[in-house]
């Protein structure tokens, strides 16, 4: 049996914090309502020489640095972003070019702040189906560009950042054959587009638009969806909340992953938390908490590890792996 067992993970962020009082002058808010209902304190927000595609390279570079691989061993690469650099190309084959890859092929996937939970299944099956042996899933946006900055309800929530994981195939039984993707799960209800979209778009507008949110309607959904599909992946498993080592969900809204954990009964000490440092950053945010988790030392190999995301569409989904 095939599997796809992480080989390396790697992350990048824009050089400009932005702290919670840095909106006081911009907008009627505070540092303490901000940090309150989202736990959120500061986000990084990209400059203008930085872009989804760079920063997508930089967590590229530093995910083949920490597997010990060059860009010469990837077969695909599958980019998570609602933030693309240009409508097209797709913004995975910039990337592979400023890789100097010349193999293989790239391409982006679309599913909001689910993106790299949906990329990373997507990047199993493609593996299980010998169509890749190496796979650099990377999880990249700059929210900051379709963020309406004068709305105190989205402008503080959203921050930009990329994060990268790089799955390999590997096969046989013993050590190896019990990490990797052990199963997943993933939903979309287009009902709730006009909870969470953006005003603007090729084939509507022609522009770009701005991102729009019932943030209190969002809210309502969203601990129900997640645990749902997370009970799903549990299921497939035959495992429990007890069994599992770390909890990384998307990185929303402090209050959301509370309630969600303690639905489904997962220690606090066991969560990871990002937001207050990171915001949402939407398709990256699980690579990042991944990230940061892996190089603090917490997540160890053949640690269980329970991935979880839910964003506009609606989208959400659960992926179960073994580190
Ligand atoms: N500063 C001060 N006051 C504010 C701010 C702000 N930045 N933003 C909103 N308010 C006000 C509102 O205007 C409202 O005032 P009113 O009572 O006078 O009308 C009051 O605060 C309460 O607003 P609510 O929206 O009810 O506040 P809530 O507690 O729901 O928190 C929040 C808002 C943080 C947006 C929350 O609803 C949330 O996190 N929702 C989910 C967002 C999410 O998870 N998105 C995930 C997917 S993202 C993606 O896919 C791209």
């Amino acid at each position: 049996m095939i599997r796809s067992v992480v080989r390396g993970i790697g992350s990048a962020l824009p050089r400009r914090i932005m702290k919670n009082a840095d909106f006081e002058g911009m907008v009627e808010t505070s540092d303490e309502w901000i940090a309150q209902r989202t736990g959120i304190r500061q986000r990084h927000i990209a400059g203008d020489d930085e872009t989804t595609a760079s920063l997508g390279e930089a967590a590229a570079r530093s995910a083949l640095a920490n597997a010990e691989l060059t860009p010469d061993d990837i077969d695909l690469i599958v980019l998570a972003t609602s933030t693309p650099n240009n409508t097209f190309p797709a913004t995975a084959v910039e990337i592979q070019n400023r890789l100097g890859m010349r193999q293989g092929f790239a391409f982006d996937m679309q599913a909001v702040c689910s993106g790299f939970v949906y990329a990373v299944t997507t990047a199993d099956l493609y593996i299980k189906g010998g169509l890749a042996r190496r796979v650099l899933v990377i999880g990249a946006e700059t929210f900051s560009r379709i963020l309406d900055w004068t709305d105190r309800s989205t402008c503080v929530l959203f921050g930009d950042g990329a994060g990268a994981l790089i799955l390999e195939a590997a096969e046989g039984e013993g050590t190896i054959a019990d990490r990797g993707i052990l199963a997943a799960s993933l939903r979309s209800d287009g009902t709730h587009r006009d909870k969470l979209y953006v005003d603007g778009g090729p084939s509507t507008t022609g522009t770009v638009g701005q991102l729009r949110m019932e943030g209190r309607e969002v809210f309502k959904h969203a601990v129900g969806m997640i645990t749902d599909v997370i009970e799903a992946t549990f299921s497939q498993a035959g495992i429990g909340a007890a069994d599992l080592d770390w909890f990384v969900p998307h990185q929303a809204n402090k209050r959301i992953i509370d309630a969600s954990a303690k639905k489904l009964g997962i220690d606090d000490d066991k969560v990871v938390i990002t937001v207050d440092l990171h915001g949402n950053t939407s398709a990256a945010s699980v690579p990042l908490a991944l990230s940061v988790a892996a190089a603090d030392g917490r997540i160890r190999r053949g640690d269980l590890v329970l991935l979880e995301a839910m964003g506009g569409g609606f989208t959400w989904g659960a992926v179960l792996l073994r580190w």
